[in-house]
């Protein structure tokens, strides 16, 4: 099986579900372009029949995206597959993502139906969806809550329709990595024709589980995962682009490839979180601002004297200038005279204990040093100074 795994965007669809997060159809066009100079094989666009602003910014985007398949979402309703047709009908290269929820408690209490009518159902729409484009994926809603053979069932069923990928979500982020792992597994080992299909992991964060229940899902036979920018989505959000594509890019063990221009990854990051008005959390892996920060005397010490002491990858490699050494009360000695150094200052060897004491106590007070704040440290108590 080739190693090389597509990444699917829904910043623009499922990552834009963040209440009070929204995106107008300027704004979708820009962040559009963003994804497609990163490298993403697909950008799902939105969902055209939700509304006629949604139908526009995905028209939009495929008249303007040429690289990246465009994808809009449909629910396994006539309509709403004939309006995501119509939106993407100018795309290079476009995919219809339809489908309907499989576990019992979607076909029970939701769409109050039977397990035999939601498969003839998700047929149905997948035909449907194949008479406007060739390249059409299925959803089973509620995969991680549906039991294995059914799911199975579903699957060689919409397979045999002419789906060309099948998506898997965890749509509750209530799988743990094993079980969805082997939810991939079951489907590799019991649907015939899977290996012609691709099949696709779209997890979602409710239990802080999502990247590591797409790893799973790649290690055990999906080559498409479904992710979003910061991992922002509704709830706890999705899968996180960066965390993924970084962890088959950086671990030895893994053989998967991607197409992801990482040193792209935190200036999109940036231009998500601002044009959404969502901040990233400081600790975010991969985009986060203390992501390549050290504060700790210990770390800082060790970083100086190679980075690698304490970092895994190159802030370079995911767009990042350089790691930081941040000045705290929790800082030593190698950290001042090194963010010193770099002010192109010299404090006189027997002056430093002093520049020591006075920057602990200031940093008991302020609690983070700037560079500002240490050059009037500086001025203020160096008995050499001209600064
Ligand atoms: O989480 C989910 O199940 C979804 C589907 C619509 C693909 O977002
Ligand atoms: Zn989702």
């Amino acid at each position: 099986m080739d190693n090389k795994v597509d990444i699917f965007d829904t910043t623009l669809r499922d990552g834009e579900q963040v209440p009070g997060c929204g995106l107008n159809k300027e704004e979708k066009i820009i962040i559009a372009r963003a994804l497609e100079g990163l490298g993403v094989d697909v950008i799902e666009a939105g969902f055209p029949i939700s509304s006629p602003g949604d139908f526009e910014s995905v028209r939009a985007i495929a008249e303007n995206i040429k690289n990246p398949t465009v994808c809009a979402l449909s629910r396994a309703v006539e309509k709403d597959i004939e309006t995501a047709a119509d939106a993407i009908k100018r795309a290079a290269r476009p995919r219809i993502h339809t489908g309907l929820g499989t576990s019992d408690q979607h076909i029970f209490t939701k769409l109050k139906s039977t397990r035999e009518k939601v498969i003839e159902r998700g047929v149905a729409a997948v035909k449907l969806a194949r008479k406007f484009v060739e390249d059409v994926e299925f959803y089973a809603e509620d995969a991680g809550r549906t039991d294995n053979e059914y799911l199975a069932q579903v699957i060689q069923a919409v397979v045999k329709a002419g789906a060309t990928v099948v998506n898997i979500p965890d749509t509750t982020g209530y799988c743990l990595p094993e079980e969805y792992g082997q939810k991939i597994k079951y489907l590799v080992d019991h649907v015939d024709g899977i290996e012609n299909v691709t099949i696709s992991t779209h997890c979602h964060n409710d239990l802080g589980l999502a990247t590591a229940n797409s790893i799973a899902g790649v290690q055990n036979g999906a080559r498409q995962i479904e992710c979003t920018i910061n991992g922002c989505g509704e709830r706890a959000g999705n899968t996180s682009l960066e965390e993924v594509v970084m962890i088959m890019r950086k671990h030895r063990w893994l053989p998967y490839t991607t197409n992801i221009v990482t040193e792209q990854l935190n200036p999109i990051s940036r231009l998500v979180s601002k044009t959404m008005g969502m901040p990233v959390q400081p600790n975010k892996a991969i985009v986060g601002a203390n992501a390549f920060a050290h504060s700790s005397g210990i770390h800082q010490d060790g970083v100086i004297k190679n980075r690698e002491n304490y970092e895994i990858m190159d802030p370079k490699e995911v767009g990042v200038d350089e790691s930081s050494i941040v000045l705290t009360a929790r800082s030593g000695r190698a950290a001042l005279s090194y963010r010193i150094k770099k002010l192109g200052i010299e404090v006189p060897a027997e002056e430093s204990d002093t520049i020591y004491e006075k920057f602990l106590e200031l940093a008991d007070r302020i609690k983070l040093v700037s560079d500002q704040d240490l050059k009037e440290l500086l001025s203020q108590n160096l008995a050499t100074s001209s600064h």
